[in-house]
């Protein structure tokens, strides 16, 4: 099939719901992706956060064959081998007690959410004063359902479905002072993501997360950390909460947890699972045998990778930092390990700079407008930072001020056969 007869499939029978990139991929190994045409791409997006190990991982390959043979699913009717093996895995490198398994990132955070008003009613039960409001951050994302919409901190995904979930409250991201004063005995829970994704890669800082925990302690409410973008290595550590020394009650993971397939987790300590009893909750496809066997390999893959994660990370950091030294169209460079990002002055200068990359063959996205964002697989070498780094060089001189606005190339378009390798 062509890209053009997909488009047109696609423009007559889907929900008009992304504007995709004008590219058909097909085949994807290691660090590479290759279209319906041939042309390379070298993959610093990862499927967003998802593609940890890049495409194709043996083990990973290995893992999927033999389970796949076996049994794919059963429902959470009935047992298989696999959950309690991740489950123990997982609770080992969180320090938390409990896992719940899910499909989604947004489903992981449905849960949470639900658990913090669960759990709260237990308290509410035993005398305490009531607690329901829920503390999420300005710039947060946490997903598309409605809970995650009603604890995400940005105007452009809530506005559309208004009226959402009552009892949130939003602070200013990294304001303390504001933490403090919105923070009482009716909150339930506060909810943040360590490092904002969508909103821009913003880690929180050391002292508001500290607020946070202090907050959340002297009440019994809960700290619930969103680390389904920075969590499962992404920062260098398994968790990004483990670069500031606290932990929470309550932990959402999923993009990359089973290597491509659709996996997602609720971590949490016994006294918030407190909240929860059989027929509560559910999910009838989350947690199947298939996803969790693959996410046990995934997990002991991990485990050799996170001091190259930080490795490259520290080195593309210190590239990118380079790079500002001699760009005035770079406000920032920001972010933990493997998930950085370049603020730049202006959205189409950013537009026209990931058109650019992309033509050169090279996958990176814009999120916050005006900001480059990088989620490059854990396998990366320097040698592919360089490569970026020169693509990026190269893009800033040619699309910045004063040359001002984004050419009028900044459509994507690939050149037929133009990059084949
Ligand atoms: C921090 C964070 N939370 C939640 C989500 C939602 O995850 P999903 O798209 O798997 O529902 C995302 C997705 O990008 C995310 O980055």
């Amino acid at each position: 099939m062509s890209l053009a007869s997909v488009m047109k499939s696609e423009e007559k029978l889907l929900l008009p719901t992304y504007d995709r990139h004008k590219i058909l991929f097909e085949k994807g190994r290691g660090l590479y992706l290759w279209d319906s045409e041939g042309n390379k791409y070298l993959d610093f997006l990862s499927g967003i956060g998802v593609n940890a190990l890049g495409h194709g991982h043996p083990r990973i390959q290995a893992a999927l064959k033999k389970q796949a043979g076996k049994l794919i699913h059963v429902s959470n009717l009935f047992f298989h081998e696999y959950q309690a093996e991740l489950a123990q895995k997982l609770t080992k490198i969180s320090g938390l007690d409990r896992a719940f398994f899910c499909n989604s990132g947004t489903e992981a955070w449905e849960g949470a959410l639900k658990l913090a008003r669960a759990y709260a009613r237990t308290q509410n039960n035993n005398g305490h004063k009531a607690k329901w409001r829920l503390l999420a951050l300005e710039g947060s994302f946490h997903g598309r359902t409605f809970g995650s919409l009603a604890t995400t901190g940005q105007k452009k995904y809530r506005q559309p479905f208004a009226p959402l979930m009552p009892g949130v409250g939003f602070v200013g991201f990294n304001d303390v002072d504001d933490l403090k004063r919105q923070f009482d005995g009716s909150v339930c829970a506060i909810c943040l993501e360590t490092v904002q994704g969508e909103g821009g890669i913003r880690p929180v800082s050391a002292e508001f997360l500290r607020t946070a925990r202090e907050l959340t302690e002297r009440t019994g409410a809960l700290l619930i950390l969103d680390e389904i973008q920075c969590g499962l290595g992404r920062t260098g550590k398994y968790f990004a909460y483990q670069h500031y020394g606290i932990k929470p009650d309550v932990l959402t993971v999923a993009k990359p947890l089973a290597a491509g397939l659709p996996l997602g987790a609720l971590l949490t300590t016994n006294r918030a699972a407190a909240g929860f009893h059989p027929g509560i909750h559910g999910t009838t496809f989350g947690g199947g045998p298939l996803a969790c066997a693959v996410a046990v390999e995934f997990l002991d893959v991990l485990s050799g990778l996170l001091d190259h994660v930080s490795e490259l990370g520290n080195y593309f950091h210190e590239r990118l930092d380079n790079l500002k030294t001699r760009h005035s169209s770079i406000r920032e460079v920001r972010g933990m390990g493997l998930m950085l990002a370049v603020d730049l002055d202006s959205a189409d200068t950013a537009k026209a700079v990931v058109a650019q990359l992309l033509r050169e063959g090279i996958l990176i996205n814009r999120t916050h407008e005006t900001v480059l964002r990088f989620l490059p697989p854990y396998i990366i070498q320097k040698k592919h930072v360089d490569q970026v780094v020169r693509a990026l060089d190269s893009a800033l001189s040619q699309n910045s001020k004063p040359t001002g606005r984004a050419p009028k190339s900044s459509q994507v378009k690939i050149e037929k056969g133009n990059r084949k390798r």
